[in-house]
């Protein structure tokens, strides 16, 4: 039984003084479910005040991105082993904004998947179509070759320890959500797609996240799909509200 994940991608969002505000707002209202596991996803600089924030809650932190390379001469970036002495336990990679932003590529992601395992890290590895490629119907075919390649070189154990954000680009900060049934024939794609990479025993064991306007008055109907097993969340994750999506 894959155990639900919530997860809370703040992006751009919240000084380290906020940051700790949040997390103290959040903490009594979301630390009792053991049958969700929640993470919040802060900016790079509040990483080590969000670990030191939740110890002795079963809250976990993740990182919003990470370089591929170990160090060296790559101004502005964040290296693996500089997440991970955070006490960081996720990574986001592969977000739509950074491949549309920053130029990140299928290839960049998988680089990004191996110096993440390398390093103890589990990747929230996003996936997704923009409405022009769910328009002209090459959605599966799109979310299957970015899964593929994100894996590409993957071990069965790895992969296991991994989790899938489908992200329909059209979705992210719209408001208009996916419908589930929309959500969840994706995520079956996906789900299909990593039985054909590796075997049903470990794609059943791999949880897929749904993320695009996620609320409190859609999260129960979407982690409800047999291939959704909860969310990414980014908006509704900032305020108090995130804790009605985490108890859904
Ligand atoms: O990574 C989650 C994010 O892309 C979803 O954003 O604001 O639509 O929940 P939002």
């Amino acid at each position: 039984m894959r155990k639900v994940i919530v997860a809370g991608n703040w992006k751009m969002n919240k000084t380290p003084r906020e940051a700790i505000e949040l997390i103290e707002t959040l903490k009594p209202l979301v630390s009792e479910r053991e049958d969700v596991e929640v993470v919040f996803c802060p900016p790079f600089i509040s990483l080590m005040v969000a670990v030191e924030a939740v110890k002795g809650t079963n809250i976990k932190i993740g990182a919003q991105n990470m370089y591929f390379e170990e160090n060296g001469a790559y101004t502005g970036e964040v290296a693996p082993d500089m997440i991970a002495e955070c006490g960081v336990e996720y990574v986001i990679l592969g977000h739509s904004e950074r491949r549309q932003y920053f130029g990140e590529t299928d290839e960049s992601i998988n680089k990004k998947v191996k110096k993440a395992f390398e390093h103890g890290l589990k990747p929230i590895i996003c996936v997704g179509e923009t409405l022009e490629q769910r328009e002209q119907g090459i959605t599966e075919d799109l979310v299957r070759l970015q899964t593929k390649i994100a894996l590409k070189d993957i071990s069965k154990e790895d992969a296991k320890k991994a989790v899938f954000a489908y992200e329909p680009v059209w979705a992210i900060g719209t408001g208009k959500t996916a419908t589930s049934v929309q959500a969840e024939e994706v995520c079956a794609a996906i789900r299909r797609v990593l039985s054909e990479i590796y075997d049903e025993e470990t794609a059943g064991e791999i949880r897929i996240q749904y993320g695009g306007s996620v609320n409190a008055g859609n999260a129960a109907e979407l982690f409800a799909m047999p291939n959704i097993d909860g969310g990414l969340v980014g908006g509704a994750s900032l305020k108090a509200d995130f804790a009605k999506i985490v108890n859904y």
